[in-house]
């Protein structure tokens, strides 16, 4: 494993980037336009700062991560040399499925295709390919410099052999893979999800404000970010993807979002990547908005 090509470079594209990046991969980013990739290297290269302020890495490997970097628009020249596929690119079954179908095509029949899908089955999108057996999840989570696990999800005719290469591959990032089985939602977003979805029915219905509701989940469970600030900084969009494949694949109405999720979505109020959700990021010290 050299050269690893990850497609979308969004919120979690460039933290994949930045880990391979650093680890000594040679990675190949690709979005679908230049401003998108821009803004990528532009985070990746404020997060490496972020980490030289706090003496974890030296200028030399800052220069030596963003060299191992090469930015694409093009998905056939991006993964001509690619021994695993990571795709990271908008939470949505038919814009997956179109690209492992355009994936399978232009790679070598040895890359292994991977997706850090938080939801999306895994069969599925293996179904779209002629090698189900090298198509697994590799589920990153945010921010990926910083956090341990990845979970690597098996599809139904995913092998034994790149599973292994896969958590092995995990392993030498310095993380902690998790093997779990294909079903909605996996491990990670099947207890999360039903969680911030409750936490947004109980703003919804008035039982509290979002900073009470945040509160009681900080000091009261020590979970170190409230469920409403966490949804935030998932993105409001991906949440709401997230709870309707869960809905969806279990056809049971625990996961059905809630309708402020929907409506605030829809309103354009994402969470702090649109700089507006339950809080306002428009400043330095957010405030809760609603
Ligand atoms: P995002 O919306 O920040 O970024 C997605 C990127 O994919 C965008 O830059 C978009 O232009 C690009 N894209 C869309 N179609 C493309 C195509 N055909 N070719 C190349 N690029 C394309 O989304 P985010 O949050 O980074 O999510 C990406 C994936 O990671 C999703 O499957 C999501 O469920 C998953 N995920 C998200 C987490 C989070 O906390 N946001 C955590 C773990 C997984």
């Amino acid at each position: 494993m050299k050269n690893i090509t990850v497609i979308g470079s969004g919120t979690m594209g460039n933290g994949i980037a930045h880990t391979f990046a650093l680890h000594g991969y040679s990675v190949s980013l690709v979005d679908l336009n230049e401003q998108a990739l821009t803004k990528a290297i532009d985070i990746i290269q404020r997060n490496l700062d972020r980490q030289i302020s706090k003496s974890k890495l030296t200028e030399n490997e800052k220069i030596a991560t963003l060299n191992n970097i090469t930015t694409f628009t093009d998905l056939k020249g991006a993964v001509a040399e690619a021994d695993l596929v990571i795709e990271a690119a908008t939470e949505n079954e038919a814009v997956k499925s179109r690209l492992f179908n355009e994936l399978d095509d232009l790679c070598a029949d040895a890359t292994i295709l991977a997706s850090n899908t938080s939801s999306i089955s895994i069969t599925q999108l293996a179904s779209n390919t002629k090698r189900p057996d090298k198509v697994i999840g590799m589920h990153f989570m945010n921010p990926v410099p910083m956090m341990q696990l990845v979970e690597v999800i098996r599809g139904y005719r995913t092998s034994e052999a790149v599973t292994n290469t896969i958590f092995t591959l995990a392993a030498k990032l310095q993380k902690t893979p998790v093997i779990v089985q294909d079903y909605p939602g996996f491990i990670a977003n099947r207890i999360l999800m039903p969680m911030i979805n409750e936490a947004i029915y109980s703003l919804y219905e008035g039982v509290a404000g979002v900073m009470e509701i945040d509160t009681v989940m900080k000091l009261g469970m020590a979970h170190p970010m409230g469920p409403l600030q966490l949804a935030d900084f998932i993105g409001l969009d991906v949440c709401l993807a997230i709870l309707k494949v869960l809905h969806e694949g279990f056809g049971n109405s625990k996961y059905a979002p809630c309708p402020l999720l929907t409506n605030m979505v829809a309103a354009g109020h994402l969470g702090k990547k649109s700089t507006i959700g339950f809080y306002d990021y428009r400043q330095s010290d957010a405030k809760e908005l609603i």
